[in-house]
């Protein structure tokens, strides 16, 4: 395995590039089992997630081709194949499969996810909708095999929680239904605005697009996609943090600050400058020549799209360790995602966890000192690199097959802004 280590205390400066949705990326590949034919993805980022649903999807009888950041995916001839449980175990969204392979198919059989570090996160929305629609699921050997005899059947279909991949999953079944299919209490998050102009894209019929309540019209059949994936909003977020945590400056580019009101919202709050254009985001601090920068300490609470996105929590956090103040930080959506509390302790930070909430007292901007310290999962390690790239010293990252996970090209876009940051081979035993 290897490590990530950081001469931390460097101001970020400079330019950073943003890459292509992962969140984004994984619905659209799954929805090219929809139709058979080339289907063409522009801006797809190469992380170890899209790497596996690639081999997922040629599990499934699908040719890929890529070239830079174009993914041509041929899924004419599909084969009776599963998601096994040792792909699907390392990747939730592999769920995904379920409803176009239903929809295309009548059949599916995918391996339940199974828990991960931030919760247990179960799919009963998934098979509740799907079977809303018609289809049989049996759920056995951590399996769910499912069949629906004939087209599915439009109907209406309410999620308690608004669910990512269980509004992508149920948009994907209900296109090829016979019939409406209304979805309410739908997730509004970007990449389902992505996931629906995709499949209008490919003679699919849906009204209510960014909405809560998404009207679905089946239609007989759907042609290839020749799509591209939105820029990632968690990727954004993640060097915005970074560059004001360490006292910088700098513009990100290839992004769309409107799919994250929120953050912008917070960092203003915070202290920071912030300036828009349609591509770019500038963050700066207001001049304060010789002077350390004092951040102002600001309460977050994640909520589902537009509120503060649960994927930039333990960011946020490792942000306002570095406050003037004392905040308070909730977590809504997932029951177990404070796993970067224990770390960040290590480099420093002072942390109380009270149920679902985390009260953080700032030390200052120059109150982290560096330390090793354990990545557990894909946004927790993102929060301890910019830890360690604001603390004093050295920091030395391990487990960090979580980070390549969501972060192309990490190291390269990091030293690009001036981080001292490089991998090294971990003895870990
Ligand atoms: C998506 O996960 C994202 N993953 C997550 O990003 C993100 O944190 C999450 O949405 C919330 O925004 C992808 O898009 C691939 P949910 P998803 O269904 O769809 C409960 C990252 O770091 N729930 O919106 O799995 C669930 O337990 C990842 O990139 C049910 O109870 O999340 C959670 O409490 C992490 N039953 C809440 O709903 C269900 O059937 C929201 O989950 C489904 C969900």
């Amino acid at each position: 395995m290897e490590k990530l280590i950081i001469e931390g205390g460097r101001p970020l400066r400079g330019e950073v590039k943003i890459s292509g949705a992962k969140n984004a990326a994984l619905p659209l590949m799954a929805a090219t089992l929809l139709a058979p034919g080339k289907h063409k993805l522009r801006n797809v980022p190469d992380l170890r997630d899209t790497r596996t649903f690639i081999r997922l999807l040629e599990n499934l009888g699908v040719k890929s081709e890529r070239t830079g950041d174009l993914l041509i995916l041929d899924s004419t001839h599909l084969v009776d194949a599963e998601a096994p449980y040792s792909l699907v175990k390392t990747m939730r969204a592999s769920v995904l499969v379920l409803g176009p392979l239903l929809a295309r198919l009548g059949k599916a059989k995918v391996s339940l996810p199974g828990g991960c570090a931030i919760g247990a996160r179960p799919i009963n929305f998934h098979i509740m909708g799907l079977e809303r629609l018609g289809v049989v699921c049996k759920l056995e050997g951590g399996y769910v095999d499912a069949h629906v005899e004939g087209p599915m059947r439009g109907d209406v279909i309410y999620f308690d929680i608004p669910s990512v991949t269980g509004t992508e999953n149920l948009l994907m079944a209900a296109v090829l239904a016979e019939g409406t299919t209304v979805l309410k209490n739908a997730a509004r998050e970007p990449e389902i605005g992505n996931l629906i102009d995709m499949l209008l894209s490919m003679g699919a019929r849906i009204e209510g697009r960014g909405s809560d309540k998404l009207i679905v019209h089946g239609v007989k059949q759907l042609v290839p996609a020749n799509c591209t994936i939105i820029p990632d909003r968690i990727e954004t977020g993640t060097y915005l943090i970074a560059i004001a945590a360490t006292g910088g400056s700098g513009t990100v580019t290839n992004c769309n600050p409107a799919h994250l009101p929120s953050l912008l919202e917070k960092l203003r709050s915070a202290g920071l400058r912030i300036i828009e254009t349609a591509d770019t985001i500038n963050i700066s601090w207001p001049a304060q020549p010789e002077k350390l920068p004092v951040l102002a300490s600001v309460d977050i609470k994640t909520r589902p799209y537009p509120g503060y996105p649960t994927d930039l929590q333990a960011q946020f956090m490792a942000l306002m360790a570095l406050g003037s103040d004392i905040c308070v930080i909730t977590e809504t959506i997932f029951e177990n995602r404070f796993m970067h509390v224990a770390e960040l302790q290590r480099l420093g930070a002072k942390i109380r966890v009270e149920g679902h909430s985390a009260v953080v007292s700032g030390r200052g901007m120059n109150g982290l000192c560096g330390a090793p310290v354990m990545a557990t999962d894909l946004r927790a390690s993102s929060s301890l690199v910019i830890a360690g790239l604001a603390a004093s010293g050295r920091t030395e990252i391990s487990r960090i097959y979580h980070l390549e996970r969501g972060y192309e090209n990490l190291v390269e876009k990091l030293s690009g802004l001036g981080a001292r940051v490089w991998k090294e081979q971990d003895q870990e035993l």
